[in-house]
């Protein structure tokens, strides 16, 4: 059985002054629902301030990005060492915003899986097609690639000790959600993909799905057999939204 998760990306939102209330509100809110794991992801520089308050609650927390260097001279960038100081359970890595706007190959995504897994993260892998690849009918050529690229590089067992998240990248920020029965449909794919290489581990490996995940389509979406979550945006910054996502998820 696996156990639904639903992380918040905060994406670069947030302040010091709201910061605060946005996590406590999430963790009193987080209080009751035992049956969903919550996770929030907020700007690295409010890491310290997720750990001071989530410590002891049942929320954990991770980083949005990691590097594929443990430490040295990478300008900018944050470790999987240092996001596990700060007691980080999760990072994602290939985010489209980090594959689209910095760049990242799936062969440097891969990388990074290996980097926070070799630091005692657990990797929320972000996969997804864009919208022209969609409508060019390869979207299952492109999650595949994206799979078989931490498979190359780290093999089954590695992937399955990661969580992946299916974000098809034209549901992004766009109010776009994929029906439920579109993301089931790449979700059992992914599946049967990861199953080619490790049969026992497709069964088990958590799949999230991402991309405009609101209160009102969060329980049909997770209500499909191959979705076990969500990756939430915009959401997860009002903690009453966020937290109707998580309730329909348990
Ligand atoms: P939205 O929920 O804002 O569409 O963002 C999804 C996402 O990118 C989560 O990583």
């Amino acid at each position: 059985m696996r156990q639904p998760l639903v992380a918040g990306n905060w994406k670069m939102n947030g302040s010091r002054e709201g910061v605060g209330e946005l996590l406590d509100g999430i963790a009193r809110g987080a209080a009751g629902l035992d049956k969903v794991e919550v996770a929030v992801c907020p700007p690295a520089i409010f890491i310290p301030e997720a750990q001071a308050r989530l410590a002891g609650t049942r929320v954990v927390w991770g980083g949005q990005d990691v590097s594929v260097h443990a430490s040295g001279a990478y300008t900018g960038e944050i470790s999987g060492p240092m996001l596990s100081d700060f007691a980080c359970t999760y990072a994602i890595v290939g985010h489209s915003e980090r594959r689209t706007y910095h760049g990242e190959s799936d062969t440097l995504v891969a990388q990074k899986f290996v980097a926070a897994r070799k630091a005692g993260l657990v990797p929320i892998f972000c996969i997804g097609e864009t919208l022209e690849e969609r409508e060019q009918g390869v979207t299952e050529q492109v999650v595949a690639g994206q799979v078989d690229a931490v498979l190359a590089l780290g093999g089954a067992q590695l992937l399955g000790e990661g969580v992946i998240a299916y974000e098809p990248v034209w549901a992004i920020g766009t109010g776009r959600t994929a029906t439920p029965e579109q993301a089931q449909e790449v979700h059992a794919f992914i599946r049967s993909r990861v199953a080619v290489s490790d049969a026992e581990g497709a069964g088990s490996i958590r799949i999230l799905y991402g991309g405009s995940m609101k209160p009102d389509n969060a329980a049909e979406l997770m209500a499909q057999a191959d979705i076990d979550g969500g990756l939430i945006g915009g959401a997860s910054l009002k903690p009453s939204d966020f937290l109707a996502i998580c309730q329909a998820a348990g």
